[in-house]
């Protein structure tokens, strides 16, 4: 762990502008900066950076943070990795707490992984080109399908020799540790003896970014029913599985420059394409998508073209888990090669130029396509047939940013148009699954229905879910929005001669038990934080919950901040003089956030209440209850009345 006091250092001296303008160029405007979204495709700037709330905006696409999650978003860092971009940046000395000990460790082991890596790919490439078995079997094996030298050098691919342990006894040799040794699967022990893994099959290194070999496949070259076609490297520190993309470092500028980027199944796919002239293309090993690998080819285009062998198992697992591409704003569109030719065999038989037209003029639809497989599925059985609609609705769901709107609205009509349904029908269905997934992002707890008037299982119909999906944090969650971020933004102010607001809310919250009326946990969470640091003598603002380490509170915090108050410009029209600000009337707009939530526990109560009425059976339990009833009420006209004359935003 990096110590709190380094973390404290690099924070001072944080510059937002000075950080996310060496990512995009920022125009001052006013008080703030604005720039291209680096995070959508937009034409006319809406990303916005506040230099003095440390907090950026885009208002095309929603997006927020501080410098820590932009590096974080913008560059995939970890919240360490970006800690330490910033030290580095502002010449910040970090110091390691105690649990830094096992990162060192785990530092370390990574290091000695890349060593052994480095050795054994120059190995196994002398072998391939200079041992007489390595010419032999392996490079003529290799020519005979048609690579060719000067790709087979840049794609650095080896030999592993058939003898039991010809690399082991070489990495020993020279001093490699044994146990790092096996972390990387080049070598097996068993009963103590040491021998070589991937005896007998072609060697492919597999780079990370920076052209380092973070692993190997190996393929076998003699036909062998028992052994495994492919034996790839076990994870370690330094490969891990879920984040690979093979080829990706060969394939980065071919990517920037098509703005698009090819996927195949295998390395031979790669190396073929190469070969060939196309190097906008990587390899996911035949596998689903992780939300890794979706994330990584979104950092350098938003175009993904899948190209698979028409016939291959690989289709079904790749079409797997891409609704998260279309989380992600991917455009997947997909090419499926006849014949059960992959695209290694298809290019080598049709050449470069005919095999850039078949993919131009075969690419479908990714949805489209799915959609496709899964009515042939169904056929006539309008059960399945239901299923396949909801299915659709849930995918179309997923395009859920705002620059992608007309997408959504083109899926919509589209798909009705294939399903022979009513396109407001599929339209409702689709709010629906973007309501559900917005009801369980804000993790909500299952509301008591009386209380919210929607009922979750409702069945479809066009006009109950249409009408408010934009607006679906509803005023309950606004009101309670409203109360944590006056606790941040006026917190510490004074409230009275001997109490600050925060000491008024959390005096309030206790007599009234007011935290039971959050039903945001995360929110309840905020107040929670804030209250442990504010004990600990420690005076919170927004900005602590900024550069907090728990990312899901920090961008939380950060959405409920207002980016620029403004004073709504209704008010401007019935008020000529002075305008008092939001800051101004901080007293009266904690006064009312805390009575809001006063009134909604009063509700609750009286709604119980009522409950118990309704079941009360002798006369003197029925008086008692209307007293109570009477009481309830007493204390709520007071706060409706309170509140009304308190101008609340
Ligand atoms: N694969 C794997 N393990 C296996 C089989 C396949 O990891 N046992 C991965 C490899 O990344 C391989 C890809 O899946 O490249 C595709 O498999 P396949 O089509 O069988 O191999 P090709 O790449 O086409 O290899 P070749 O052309 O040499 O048959
Ligand atoms: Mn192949």
């Amino acid at each position: 762990m990096i110590s709190q006091d380094s973390i404290q250092q690099i924070l001072s001296r944080i510059d937002i502008v000075e950080i996310v303008g060496s990512f995009v160029k920022l125009k001052k405007r006013g008080a703030n900066y604005l720039g291209l979204c680096p995070f959508h495709n937009e034409k006319t700037p809406s990303f916005t950076v506040s230099p003095s709330k440390e907090i950026y905006k885009c208002f095309g696409c929603g997006r927020s943070g501080n410098s820590i999650s932009f590096l974080m978003e913008a560059e995939k860092y970890s919240y360490v990795e970006a800690l330490r971009w910033l030290a580095a940046k502002y010449n910040v000395e970090i110091e390691e707490s105690e649990t830094s000990a096992e990162y060192k460790q785990q530092q370390q082991v990574a290091d000695s992984l890349y060593i052994i890596n480095n050795f054994s790919q120059k190995y196994f490439t002398d072998a391939l080109f200079n041992s007489e078995e390595g010419q032999d079997i392996a490079l003529s094996y290799l020519k005979e399908r048609g690579f060719r030298e000067d790709i087979i050098k840049k794609f650095q691919l080896g030999y592993n020799s058939e003898a039991k342990d010809g690399f082991t006894k070489a990495a020993l040799a020279a001093q490699y540790n044994l146990d790092y040794l096996q972390k990387t699967g080049l070598v097996n022990v068993r009963d103590g003896n040491a021998y070589d893994n991937y005896r007998g099959r072609i060697i492919f290194p597999i780079h990370n970014q920076s052209g380092k070999v973070m692993g190997f496949g190996a393929r076998i070259i003699k036909k062998n029913d028992k052994a495994p076609k492919y034996i790839n490297s076990p994870e370690n520190e330094i490969y891990v599985k879920s984040k690979i993309l093979y080829g990706s470092y060969f394939a980065r500028q071919a990517i920037d420059r098509a703005d698009e980027c090819l996927l195949v199944e295998g390395y031979t796919d790669v190396i073929s394409l190469h070969q060939a002239g196309i190097e906008n293309v990587v390899a996911s090993g035949g596998t689903s998508l992780t939300p890794d690998q979706l994330r990584l080819i979104k950092k350098y285009t938003s175009n993904l073209t899948i190209i698979y062998d028409g016939d291959s198992a690989g289709i079904k697992a790749a079409l797997r888990g891409l609704d998260l591409a279309l989380e992600e704003s991917l455009n997947v569109k997909l090419v499926l090669i006849p014949d059960g030719k992959d695209p290694d065999s298809y290019v080598n038989k049709t050449g470069a130029p005919k095999f850039i037209e078949f993919v131009k003029e075969n690419k479908k639809d990714f949805i489209l396509f799915q959609l496709d497989i899964a009515l042939k599925d169904a056929g006539n059985d309008s059960t399945k047939k239901a299923i396949v609609v909801n299915q659709v609705a849930e995918t179309i769901s997923k395009i859920n940013k705002a620059e992608d709107f007309t997408r959504q609205q083109d899926y919509i009509k589209q798909c009705s148009e294939i399903l022979k349904i009513e396109e407001s029908g599929l339209h409702a269905l689709v709010n629906k699954f973007i309501r559900e997934k917005i009801n369980k992002d804000a993790n909500r707890s299952i509301r008591d229905e009386k209380f919210s008037g929607t009922d979750n299982t409702t069945t479809i119909t066009n006009e109950n879910i249409d009408s408010d999906v934009n607006n679906l944090l509803n005023k309950d969650e606004l009101y309670e929005q409203a109360m944590i971020r006056s606790l941040l933004e006026f917190g510490l102010k004074p409230w009275n001669e001997t109490q600050k607001v925060a000491d008024h809310i959390f005096q309030e919250i206790e007599i009234n038990q007011l935290e039971e009326m959050i039903d945001n946990k995360e929110l309840l969470r905020v107040l929670q934080v804030y209250k442990t640091w504010y004990d600990a003598g420690i005076e919170p603002t927004e900005k602590n919950f900024f550069y907090y380490e728990d990312q899901q509170l920090s961008s939380l915090v950060v959405s409920i901040m207002d980016f620029n108050y403004e004073i709504s410009p209704n008010w401007k029209e019935h008020y000529d003089g002075h305008i008092a600000t939001r800051d101004e009337l901080y007293a009266e707009e904690v006064f009312s956030t805390l009575n809001y939530l006063k009134l909604r526990k009063i509700k609750k109560l009286m709604d119980t209440n009522q409950h118990d009425l309704e079941k009360a059976t002798s006369p003197e339990e029925q008086m008692v209850l209307v007293q109570t009833h009477q009481h309830l009420k007493q204390i709520e006209i007071e706060l409706t009345r309170q509140l009304g004359t308190v101008i609340f935003r």
